[in-house]
């Protein structure tokens, strides 16, 4: 089983939404793979209210890890458990970057999200800076650990997910080759196992990804599945990617 999922990040109007909601129901056909889509929180009940029966999952972009009170803005797991999402997108790296999430922080939302039964969707990620300096490893391991070794005995492949998105590839159009790309998701699994964590985790792979480079990207031993920006706003492109065997 692969995992195809679209964050559609800070896109789309709650109505714009709705109707890339229907629009998606109608195009996508759910076979072996898992398919996940990622809206702003306020589309996530419109998800619910579109999606349940079509076995496509929907899930939230952030989460705040206490249980309720007075985190102006925030939003907590049990709201998310009752919109029916299933999975949450943890430590993307334009909330790293934007927001300064620290790597203690996320492993708490990574905790309150597993013991709610939800699935977190972990992501990790190199900047081109540091792809230059040679340091991507590093990095990886830096950002796996801070944040996971603490609840290393908790994290299975049913019950989390990593996604590996490399920054300089994110919304540039750049895609890490496949080659490339299941390269280092090898290097990925390799730190799992020093670092006592499961290493045979879904990764997911994300970074321009699109209908075009789907196949060849899926087709990689170490690549799980797709997360997709972009690409993922357009029912028809989604559904294209959805279907990358027949492509
Ligand atoms: P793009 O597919 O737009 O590059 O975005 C990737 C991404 O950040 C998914 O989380």
């Amino acid at each position: 089983m692969k995992i195809i999922a679209g964050n559609w990040k800070m896109n789309g109007t709650p109505s714009a939404n709705v109707t890339l909601l229907e629009a998606i129901k109608d195009t996508v056909t759910v076979g072996e793979d898992k398919v996940i889509v990622f809206p702003p929180f306020l589309s996530i009940a419109d998800a619910q209210r579109i999606l349940k029966g079509t076995g496509i999952a929907w899930g939230a972009q952030n989460v705040h890890p206490a249980e309720s009170g007075a985190y102006t803005g925030e939003v907590s797991v049990s709201m998310l458990k009752e919109t029916g999402a299933e999975y949450c997108l943890v430590g993307h790296s334009e909330r790293r970057q934007y927001f300064g999430e620290s790597g203690q922080f996320l492993g708490d939302k990574v905790k309150a999200l597993m013991a709610a039964g939800l699935i977190p969707v972990f992501c990790i990620g190199e900047s081109l800076a540091q792809r230059e300096q040679g340091i991507v490893g590093s990095v990886l391991k830096e950002q796996i650990a801070s944040s996971l070794v603490p609840l290393a005995d908790t994290l299975t492949n049913e019950n989390f997910i990593l996604a590996y998105e490399p920054v300089w590839a994110i919304g540039t159009g750049k895609t890490a080759t496949p080659e490339d790309a299941n390269n280092t998701m090898a290097e990925i699994r390799g730190i799992l196992t020093e670092l006592g964590l499961p290493r045979d985790l879904y990764i997911l792979y994300g970074g321009s990804a699109k209908p075009e480079n789907a196949k060849a990207l899926l087709s990689k031993e170490h690549i799980d599945g797709l997360l997709i920006g972009g690409a993922s706003l357009k029912a028809d492109s989604f559904g294209a990617m959805v279907n990358w065997k027949e492509r």
